[in-house]
């Protein structure tokens, strides 16, 4: 979501041209499909967080359905969906959940029952379909603004949910908050990870937990995230949009972004930096010993269709040729892969992703 300008130390350079030598340049590797196993409670912490990032090899968001402030502002959360997806080849999905638009503002600041069904019943259906799931917490613009005060809110809502799930599989990961930014800082951030990692191991000590950085989630913020040390069961999250410019052309979200209408992808030098900002968070990953998942990427849908493609294919071989899991934004909404009225594929777009998908 935000602009970075990165400028690349000669140190950093080295570390690029070491780590590519070492891999094919022209033949990324493939993340492994997950076997069932591997994302359990019976294994150690940091075993359980590699197997279960694995569950997440290959990700949708469904994004727009229930992180809205009210539903039915985006697509509708539908069984088909997550039916679909499993028949497509995603592994997991990621549900943006705006929990905060949906429980009281008063102490103790209650979910409201029927709200926390919609939720439930995704669990169930993507379960039963043997795909992960991720439940994040989305849209929380009131942490942006001011995540000192609602702090006890935060933190109940994630009681309230954490209990809620506790006997889930560990294939149901809870993801803390997407995107802080703005007042939100690192700073602030880092201050209130114990807390709210207290509170969620409290009812589930062992479920794997997703945390990104703040700064909108950009790969830079991880290096000042202060994971703690002694929680082996962690993925760190990180979200990738750049070149803005492409990414976010039009974005009646992204201020100024009507200029931006017709930008192209990919440069040489633009392929060549999202090669070297995926090789910085595989550094950082190695040195910090954390799974990694690409929680968020993709176009726009007015940008033109080639530059879709090829910047989703680039930045989608680039996650798996380090390892990472990646989540596609989004499933049937903006920059859907999929057509919500007919539920029809976008095969154009599906093909990007997923090039061996059975239904293609
Ligand atoms: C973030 C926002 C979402 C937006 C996406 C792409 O996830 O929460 O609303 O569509 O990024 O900008």
């Amino acid at each position: 979501m935000h602009r970075l300008f990165f400028v690349f130390s000669v140190a950093v350079m080295m570390t690029c041209s070491a780590t590519s030598a070492e891999k094919p340049s022209t033949a990324p590797r493939t993340a492994a499909l997950p076997a069932a196993s591997d994302c359990s409670f019976g294994q150690p912490p940091q075993r359980r967080a590699e197997g279960c990032n694995r569950a997440l090899a290959r990700t949708i968001n469904f994004g727009n359905m229930l992180d809205t402030r009210r539903l039915g502002m985006g697509p509708k959360l539908r069984d088909e969906f997550i039916t679909l997806s499993k028949a497509a080849g995603f592994t997991a999905i990621r549900l943006t959940v705006r929990w905060d638009a949906h429980a009281e503002y008063k102490p103790p600041y209650t979910i409201r029952p029927a709200f926390f069904e919609y939720v439930d019943r995704a669990i169930k259906v993507a379960t039963d379909q043997k795909l992960a799931i991720i439940i994040d917490m989305h849209h929380y613009t009131s942490m942006n603004n001011r995540a000192k005060t609602e702090r006890p809110r935060f933190l109940a809502l994630w009681t309230q949910i954490a209990e809620r799930y506790r006997n889930a599989p560990a294939t149901v990961m809870f993801e803390l908050l997407n995107e802080p930014n703005g007042l939100h800082t690192q700073d602030t951030w880092n201050q209130l990870l114990p807390a709210v990692l207290k509170v969620i191991r409290a009812s589930n000590p062992h479920r794997t937990l997703i945390v990104g950085g703040a700064q909108w989630n950009t790969r830079v913020a991880l290096e000042t995230l202060q994971l703690p040390a002694d929680d082996r069961n962690l993925i760190a999250t990180f979200h990738y949009y750049d070149p803005m410019e492409t990414t976010h052309q039009g974005a009646e979200w992204v201020q100024g972004s009507d200029a931006w209408l017709g930008a192209k992808c990919c440069t040489q030098a633009e392929l060549q930096a999202i090669k070297y900002d995926f090789e910085e968070v595989e550094q950082w990953a190695k040195a910090e010993r954390r799974p990694v998942l690409l929680g968020e990427f993709g176009v726009y849908s007015k940008a033109d269709e080639k530059t879709r493609v090829t910047w989703t294919t680039a930045v989608r071989e680039q996650a798996e040729a380090h390892g990472f899991s990646w989540a596609y934004w989004e499933l049937a909404s903006t920059f859907g892969v999929l057509e919500p009225a007919t539920l029809t594929w976008r095969k154009w777009l599906l093909k990007t992703l997923l090039p061996q998908s059975p239904v293609l």
